[in-house]
């Protein structure tokens, strides 16, 4: 099956990598070409780490790229069954590609898109193939992370997420079929997990080492959650914290004011050298 992918960045590379190394031919396309050069290259390590590792072979390796197609511009992906878009987090540009998806694929073609925190219902109407678009939500970094939540947009057919559980776990991913609501599975419960931890430290309840530690000695979490904050990005946190307030409008979701402030300073975790941790 040929599956296209749009939107070459962290996420596209890895899923394009991951459907390349099942075996599927691929396209990836990107508007801008420095960023397809940049996934080559990002995809060449990647396998590089997995045949050292002796997770996959050279020749396996090798062959993943050679199926893999870089594509300049979103035109000609009539060929696709699959078309999975991973463009930047923004509702107007999610908006302008699916508009231009919709005349250059074919009418059967599964359409995806792997947004973390818009609404899948909302992007379907812009493709208007909504009864044949759901979502794919992969994780970072896409190699390594077992989980896709496939998101039942309010106009998904059965068929069609049928088919994407199917697909995901075809390339070896474990699918978990969810609803449409904010945050989705995994976001809904992290994000605020975080949050708290951030209120927490700010109410002086104790260190940012000792809130971490407690969490891994006490409850078995691999990372604590303000390590975690660090590794994910405080931005990133914060807007994902911002999105499921908004969407809920439940105070429950109400952001920690320490986060607003860190990111304000520039504090945004493992990325910026500083954010709970210095690094
Ligand atoms: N980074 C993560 O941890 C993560 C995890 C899960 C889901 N997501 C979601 O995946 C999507 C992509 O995130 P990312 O982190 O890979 O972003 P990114 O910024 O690394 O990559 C986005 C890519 O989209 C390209 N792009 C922008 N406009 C385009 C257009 N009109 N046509 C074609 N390509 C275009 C950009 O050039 C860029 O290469 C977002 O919806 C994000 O919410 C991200």
């Amino acid at each position: 099956m040929k599956v296209a992918v749009v939107g070459a960045g962290t996420m596209g590379s890895g899923i394009a990598q991951t459907c390349a190394l099942a075996g599927h031919e691929l396209v990836l396309v990107d508007t801008n070409p420095g960023a397809l050069e940049r996934a080559r290259e990002t995809m060449r390590g990647s396998l590089a780490r997995m045949v050292k590792k002796e997770t996959i072979e050279a020749r396996e390796a090798e062959d993943a790229l050679g199926r893999v197609a870089f594509k300049h511009g979103i035109t000609g992906l009539e060929d696709a069954g699959v078309v999975i878009e991973a463009v930047f987090e923004s509702l107007p540009v999610k908006r302008e590609v699916w508009s231009e998806l919709a005349s250059s694929t074919s009418e059967g073609a599964l359409l995806a898109t792997n947004t973390s925190s818009l609404s899948v219902t909302a992007i379907a109407a812009f493709s208007g193939r909504p009864e044949r678009f759901c979502g794919m939500h992969f994780f970072n970094p896409v190699p390594m992370m077992a989980l896709v939540e496939v998101v039942r947009g309010l106009r998904s057919s059965e068929e069609t997420v049928e088919q994407a559980r199917a697909f995901t776990e075809g390339i070896g991913k474990t699918p978990i079929v969810c609803e449409d609501k904010p945050g989705f599975i995994v976001n809904r419960l992290l994000v605020p997990y975080i949050n708290d931890a951030a209120h927490a430290l700010s109410e002086g309840v104790a260190s940012a080492e000792d809130i971490d530690k407690a969490m891994r000695l006490g409850a078995n979490m691999p990372i604590g959650p303000l390590a975690l904050a660090d590794l994910v990005g405080l931005d990133v946190c914060l807007a994902a914290a911002e999105s499921l307030l908004s969407e809920f409008g439940d105070p429950k979701f109400r952001v920690a004011p320490l986060v607003r402030q860190m990111v304000r300073a520039g504090k945004l975790g493992r990325k910026s050298g500083e954010g709970f941790y210095s690094y």
